[in-house]
């Protein structure tokens, strides 16, 4: 079903952000290991979120849903995980799958591993390669991907690995499979990545030393500890926030506070290049969650300058690029993206998809193998196109916020997948003024 997104004068509002996602994959996983019952608050409750759930229950964790966004979790504790008597299907989430890769890896349990046309396509090669130097077998369909059979062994053995792509998933599975290796699991990234998994297994009560060298992160576990149930309030996802910075900026009356913000700096590439760019952006520290800073932040209408994006803050920003291509759309000059080849291998081809996105309607952009360059309106996007978005969410939601400010509306073919990681979107960019809404087509 196609849904359009009309221009608006503005863009107003204050919101509390939803959950952040990658917080709240990891309360579900460490919950459900846990020894105990723990509760989870703000929970994020998107379709990715809630597949891990249920995996974590197909496992042997009672997972109950207690109120909205709250969560009673019963971990498996010393008994350990169980063989499933189903597919562990994990949707659309290359996050939720790649974690509990490494978390199966740590027990003598076999468990097949399935996932949608989208996640089945995407590389598991990266982890899987790493946990069979630690002894994991597998069975995985052909350039390693899902649907997969893994075999994990009570003997896993520790090793020390430096992942070839910056990949926070990469590192969290080795670290959960690192949890029940013999020795101690040793992970060296060229550039740090989110450290969510790292700062919430210390949460948990385990022991993981962190080293920085420069850009470079060694983060190492020692294998045999214990997690014990904890209350976890999830923060506010920077990620999804950004769609709401975002339209704020190029609106031409925007204000807009969010509340409740994670504030780390493994997450918030994409603010410190919209300032780059010239976007006035308030912070106010409001207290910690998760053992994360939280924040609320105020956004408003900005007259936008192009930049080149410095390589450094690729991997705290991944995932808003395409949110980052719609401002840029509106700056004023060039702006350049390098050294983010990852995003081909996103829920989309990310690289494509932006490029796409942005010159069906009517903007310059040109794409490079690891990025791309856009020429940026000065404040006018043409707008009026039809965008196809790969059953990619964040593609989605960028269209949408894009047709707030555009001269003509702009149009999505297909809204579902928004609920993978921000079910409220609608709810909550309209609260704020946007005007949405689905026409048959
Ligand atoms: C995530 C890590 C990132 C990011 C994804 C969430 C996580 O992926 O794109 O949305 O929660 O660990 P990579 O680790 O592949 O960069």
């Amino acid at each position: 079903m196609v849904w359009t997104s009309r221009p608006v004068n503005q863009i107003t509002g204050t919101l509390r952000a939803p959950g952040d996602k990658s917080c709240s994959h990891r309360a579900l996983i460490l919950s459900g290991l846990a020894t105990g019952t723990s509760e989870i608050s703000g929970l994020l409750e998107g379709d990715d979120v809630l597949n891990t759930g249920r995996v974590m229950a197909a496992l042997g964790a009672s997972v109950e849903r207690i109120g909205e966004e709250r969560w009673r979790v019963e971990g498996v504790g010393a008994r350990g995980l169980q063989s499933p008597s189903v597919d562990l299907d994990f949707g659309n989430s290359g996050t939720g799958s790649r974690l509990m890769l490494g978390v199966v890896a740590g027990y003598p349990v076999t468990a097949r591993f399935i996932g949608d046309a989208s996640l089945s396509g995407r590389p598991m090669g990266r982890v899987l390669d790493p946990l069979s130097e630690m002894g994991v077998t597998y069975d995985a369909s052909a350039g390693k991907t899902l649907p997969l059979l893994l075999t994990g062994r009570a003997d896993l053995q520790a090793i020390s690995y430096q992942p070839p792509h910056a990949s926070a998933q990469v590192k969290s599975c080795l670290l959960f499979a690192g949890l029940n290796a013999d020795g101690r699991t040793e992970i060296t990234e060229s550039r740090i990545t989110r450290d969510h998994s790292e700062r919430m297994l210390r949460g948990f009560g385990a022991d993981v030393n962190s080293r920085r060298d420069g850009a470079a992160n060694t983060v190492s576990i020692q294998g045999g500890q214990s997690l014990f149930a904890q209350e976890t309030t999830v923060p506010g996802d920077p990620s999804s926030a950004a769609f709401l910075a975002a339209a704020a900026m190029i609106s031409p009356r925007g204000g807009v506070l969010v509340e409740g913000l994670m504030s780390n700096e493994t997450r918030d590439g994409f603010y410190r290049a919209a300032a780059m760019m010239g976007a006035p952006v308030g912070a106010e520290d409001v207290g910690t969650a998760a053992g994360e800073r939280l924040i609320d932040m105020s956004f408003e209408s900005a007259d936008l300058n192009g930049a080149e994006i410095p390589i450094d803050l690729v991997p705290s920003m991944i995932d808003e690029f395409p949110i980052l291509a719609v401002i840029a759309a509106f700056a004023t000059g060039t702006t350049v993206v390098k050294g983010a080849s990852e995003l081909r291998v996103k829920e989309s081809d990310r690289i494509k998809a932006i490029v796409a996105m942005l010159q069906v309607n009517g903007v310059r952009i040109e794409e490079t193998e690891d990025g791309f360059i856009i020429e940026g309106g000065g404040g006018a996007v043409p707008g009026g196109g039809l965008v196809e978005t790969h059953h990619d969410h964040r593609i989605a939601m960028s269209a949408l916020i894009m047709g707030t400010a555009a001269q003509a509306p702009v149009s999505i073919d297909d809204a579902t997948m928004i609920a993978t990681s921000y079910p409220d979107f609608m709810t909550h960019v309209t609260a704020l003024g946007a005007d949405i809404s689905n026409t048959a087509q």
